[in-house]
């Protein structure tokens, strides 16, 4: 508080153009932040650059290549060299600012999993679809097994759905009610080899696990197209003989969240933003997230420049791609008093989608923590501002949000596009080519430098600015916490993170 004090009397001081001696005796540092002028939204998105961001890009990229020698390519997965060297690089940049942010480290356990080979035949055929779900245990000594195809009743949620005769077999599940884990757990204790989940609704069939469990066993999950033939032989009795093999590891690890917090500004008062660290397995992550997570790298360096009303905190989360492991983590950690200090969380994970579309997340007041909506508005009128369009896209769980709405913090957040298929009109909106993942990269290898589209990226970075310069100098207008429980709690959704769950 009493930099706050030592900021009045500098303004009184100028105001009165009287001579005061200041009540406190500044330090060098606090006497350097109050020579700076207040941020402004204008002055912090002028100092907004695509080349600066596309040359934080390129170090990002060199850093992925370190995973090379055990990943045989580039990743910045969580355990690998390519994120030991995001979380230095991260650290290091904020390292040299730390007359201005107070920097933490954050460590907490994390599960990996990492597919090495897997096949499933059916009958005699391969089903085109069959895919092994995220973080399944490999099959029994990593070899493959044997065994009927039972199908199990209902939806395999509860224990007496899954016959006798599922012992030393390969339990046949359909998608529905609860979440992939619970059923692949259910078949290892009913004895199941094995389990395969077939999709409800139409379409291909690929999650997480989740949560390891020792009862987990092996688990597919495909298409209703390649299920049905089957499903139809065992209802009429007819035996499908089966094997499985998984090659996999999961292995417990720990990694870290990075948070920096600005030394001035109320610190009653927080604006909090993000964008994670990590990448999947599959590739360098550079749009998702190196796009959120170096622009906030940015940011934090510009507004260095600049005195702030409220104070602002950066965070770069671990794990996210694994299922939000580090925001879920960072939340439980808070006090009621921590949490209430936390005015908003906005979120920034994928901005520079090559084949983008400006995405609001649809964050509403009706359903998530009174604020977001005003978040959602600030967002929408950058947008127009600019003359640009924007769609609404649902704000379901699947980002680092998660955790902050689910606990009474209002939040948002902006995204360009993942694995979503462009629209006609959507084209007709943003330019780019209908038809096609407004990210053709995701979660894959060619996730690269040449991945991002600049144009869109610099128009987001100066959005997240706008955003910090705004609630940084006041929160007029944008509703008071009240309470670290949402009393509008969103409805069970199918994703916890980027993978489906249930
Ligand atoms: C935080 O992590 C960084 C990056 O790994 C490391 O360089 C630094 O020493 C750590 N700082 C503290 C205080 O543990
Ligand atoms: C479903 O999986 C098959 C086999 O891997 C693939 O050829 C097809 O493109 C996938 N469909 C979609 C919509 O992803
Ligand atoms: C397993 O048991 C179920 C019902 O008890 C039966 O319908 C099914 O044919 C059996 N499957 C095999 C492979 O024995
Ligand atoms: C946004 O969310 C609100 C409240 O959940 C809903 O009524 C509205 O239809 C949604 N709008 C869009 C465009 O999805
Ligand atoms: C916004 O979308 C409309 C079509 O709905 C299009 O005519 C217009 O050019 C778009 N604006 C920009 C800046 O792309
Ligand atoms: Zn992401």
């Amino acid at each position: 508080m009493h930099r706050r004090l030592i900021f009045s009397s500098i303004l009184s001081l100028a105001a009165a153009s009287v001579i005061q001696r200041p009540l406190l005796e500044p330090s060098d540092s606090q006497a350097l932040i109050n020579t700076k002028p207040l941020v402004s939204s204008n002055a912090i998105q002028d100092d907004i650059s695509s080349s600066k961001l596309l040359e934080r890009a390129k170090h990002l990229y060199k850093l992925a290549k370190l995973a090379t020698d055990e990943y045989n390519h580039p990743t910045r997965v969580i355990g690998s060299k390519g994120h030991l060297a995001t979380i230095d690089y991260i650290y290091s940049t904020l390292a040299s600012l730390r007359e201005y942010y107070d920097i933490s480290n954050q460590t907490f356990p994390a599960v990996m999993g990492n597919v090495f080979e897997s096949r499933l035949v059916l009958g005699h055929s391969t089903p085109k679809s069959a895919g092994p779900m995220s973080l399944t245990p490999p099959t029994k000594n990593k070899e493959p097994v044997y065994g009927p195809l039972v199908l199990v009743a209902n939806d395999g949620c509860e224990e007496l759905d899954y016959p006798a005769n599922v012992t030393g077999s390969i339990a046949f599940i359909r998608r529905g009610t609860c979440p992939f884990g619970t059923k692949s757990e259910n078949a290892g204790k009913a004895g199941a080899i094995a389990a395969v989940i077939y999709n409800h609704m139409q379409g291909n069939l690929s999650g997480t696990l989740g949560q390891p469990s020792e009862h987990h066993v092996a688990t597919f999950g495909i298409s209703d197209t390649d299920a049905e033939p089957f499903i139809k032989k065992l209802q009429t009795g007819e035996t499908v003989d089966a094997s499985a093999y998984i090659d996999a590891i999961v292995e417990n690890i720990g990694t870290t969240n990075v948070i920096a917090q600005t030394k001035g500004g109320d610190p009653k008062n927080c604006v909090m933003l993000g964008g994670h660290s990590d990448s999947v397995a599959e590739g360098p992550g550079i749009n998702d997230d190196g796009s959120g997570s170096l622009t906030l790298l940015e940011i934090a360096t510009h507004l260095t420049k600049y005195t702030v009303n409220n104070c602002v905190r950066f965070a770069w989360w671990a794990g996210e791609e694994e299922g939000l492991l580090g925001s879920d983590y960072y939340v439980s950690q808070l006090s009621e008093e921590e949490n209430m200090k936390i005015r908003l969380f906005m979120d920034y994970d994928m901005l520079a989608s090559p084949n983008y579309a400006y995405q609001v997340y649809n964050a509403t007041n009706a359903v998530n923590p009174a604020g977001s909506e005003e978040l959602r508005d600030l967002y929408t009128g950058f947008y127009k501002a600019h003359g640009q369009n924007h769609t609404y896209i649902p704000f379901d769980g699947r980002s680092d949000y998660d955790a902050f709405i689910r606990n009474g913090i209002p939040g948002g957040g902006i995204a360009t596009g993942a694995e979503g298929v462009k629209t006609e009109k959507e084209a007709a909106m943003f330019g780019g080519r209908a038809g096609e993942w407004f990210d053709h990269c995701y979660h894959q290898l060619c996730d690269t430098v040449n991945n991002l589209n600049l144009e869109a990226w610099e128009l987001n970075a100066k959005l997240v600015a706008h955003s910090v310069a705004t609630y940084a100098v006041s929160f007029k207008g944008f509703p008071e916490r009240t309470a670290i429980t949402s009393n509008a709690v969103p409805e069970r959704s199918l994703y916890h993170g980027p993978k489906l769950v249930i």
